[in-house]
């Protein structure tokens, strides 16, 4: 690759005091009759610039027409400044402008919907550049963690003939002449292939018609999910905590800069990076609900959220829950032997409100059990021969799951809304840029 002679803001600081040639956009100016100001915005940081009217009326001239978000080449010379926002200032010597931009439809103080319309523009901010390194460091995370334990990445059809996670939620697509479905789960191609593969993992974009508008739910999000043969309930809730804590730690290796910007609380991240979280069955989760909190589930009943946050905030830390009501589970999510009225089954709850980031479960090995709980969901278990046949050729114990990416990246970033851990939010009500 050839040297280009331009670095970005965040090469030129690391230097500190010398000659810099930058490239970027205006993301703030102020002009006096003395002086234009401008703050130079690019992918790594923002660096206060400044040019003066006595020492060059020429590019004084030109500065002085700078807009907001217009794009610029400069050269100059960065020195200390305890007064500019990053500690450092550069006074401009070159100045190139490549365009002028229009007024640039966000300003201060906008409501969130104006920020959802014009997201194209909005990624530009500090806020999302933040939360996207951090997502993409998560995303790295996900993969390094499974494939530095011996797990294959395998890939399933996004056209999918039938549900897996509840007909309610199931986007139809118009398929030639018929009609198909996007994909709500990998998991039940998963499991064909670990028949083949072993130990795999994924993660993909997944669709769920989601009536709920909550800050929690996404028509479309990206689902990261494995699936192991042999492994059993307790050892794959281990499995999904040992991934979240290296989720974490990666954050905190690499992403210090953009949690200072979001003004997360790394302190509190460093204690779930490090910690245990705690295993608890369903009926001990009522049991804490029920008596020290004085709340009223019955059993029986899925936990909402309000629930999940109470036993997150009691442990402070994810906590994994098992053993629901096997009546409200999904047909693969197979009865336990010491009570069949609890399923083998598990979802990670994340504390300080985010509630539950992974869902997860063995598998079912009950033909006949699973055939009668699809036709109790009005399903046509016929749909569902090729999954049987996976318990008809070598059928084994197995287990798996699936991380929430966006909510992972919520909690991570400790974002009001899942809307902001995704670029392009897809729900109910938007569905645009
Ligand atoms: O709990 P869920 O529905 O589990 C499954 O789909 C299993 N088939 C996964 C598996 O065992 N392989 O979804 C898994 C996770 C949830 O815990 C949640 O974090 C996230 O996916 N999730 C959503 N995230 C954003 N918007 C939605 N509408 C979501 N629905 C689920
Ligand atoms: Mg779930």
């Amino acid at each position: 690759m050839t040297e280009s002679k331009y670095t970005t803001i965040e090469e030129a600081l690391n230097k500190g005091s010398t000659d810099v040639n930058l490239r970027g956009w205006v993301y703030r100016e102020r002009k006096s009759n003395k002086f234009v100001f401008i703050v130079l915005r690019d992918e790594s940081d923002i660096i206060q610039c400044v040019i003066s009217k006595e020492k060059n009326p020429k590019l004084f001239e030109k500065a002085e027409k700078l807009t907001i978000e217009s794009s610029v080449m400069i050269s100059g010379e960065l020195k200390k400044d305890e007064r500019a926002p990053t500690g450092y200032e550069i006074s401009i010597s070159d100045l190139e402008i490549l365009q002028i931009a229009e007024p640039f439809p966000i300003t201060e103080h906008q409501s969130p919907e104006l920020l959802y319309d014009n997201r194209h523009l909005w990624l530009r901010s500090r806020k999302l550049n933040a939360v996207l390194k951090i997502r993409h460091t998560i995303v790295g995370a996900i993969h390094e963690f499974f494939r530095s334990h011996g797990y294959y990445e395998f890939d399933a059809p996004v056209f999918q003939p039938s549900q897996s996670e509840g007909g309610a939620t199931l986007f139809e697509v118009k398929y030639f002449e018929d009609k198909t479905y996007l994909s709500q789960t990998w998991q039940l191609y998963a499991e064909a292939a670990i028949f083949s593969l072993g130990k795999i993992y994924n993660m993909g974009p997944t669709f769920r018609a989601e009536r709920s508008k909550t800050s929690r739910h996404l028509a479309e999000f990206w689902m990261a999910e494995m699936e192991a043969a042999w492994m059993e309930l307790e050892e794959v809730t281990e499995v999904a905590k040992d991934e979240i804590r290296f989720i974490v730690q990666q954050v905190l290796k690499h992403n210090r800069k953009e949690l200072e910007i979001l003004e997360r609380d790394i302190k509190l991240l460093e204690h779930y990076a490090k910690a245990e979280y705690p295993t608890i069955k369903y009926a001990e989760a009522l049991d804490l609900l029920n008596n020290k909190y004085k709340m009223n589930v019955p059993w029986g009943k899925d936990l909402r959220t309000i629930e999940e946050a109470k036993i997150a905030e009691h442990f402070k830390v994810p906590v994994v829950v098992t053993h629901y009501p096997i009546e409200i589970m999904g047909f693969y999510k197979p009865p336990s032997k010491e009570n069949p009225k609890e399923a083998l089954c598990f979802d990670m709850l994340a504390p300080e409100g985010y509630c539950e980031i992974v869902g997860g479960s063995e598998r079912s090995l009950l033909v006949e059990d699973m055939v009668k709980r699809l036709k109790a969901d009005g399903e046509d278990p016929s749909n569902y021969d090729w999954y049987f046949d996976l318990r008809k050729y070598g059928s084994v114990p197995h287990s798996g799951y699936g991380v929430g990416v966006e909510r992972v990246v919520m909690w991570i970033c400790g974002l009001d809304n899942i809307k902001d851990a995704i670029p392009f939010p897809r729900t109910l009500r938007r569905r645009t840029p």
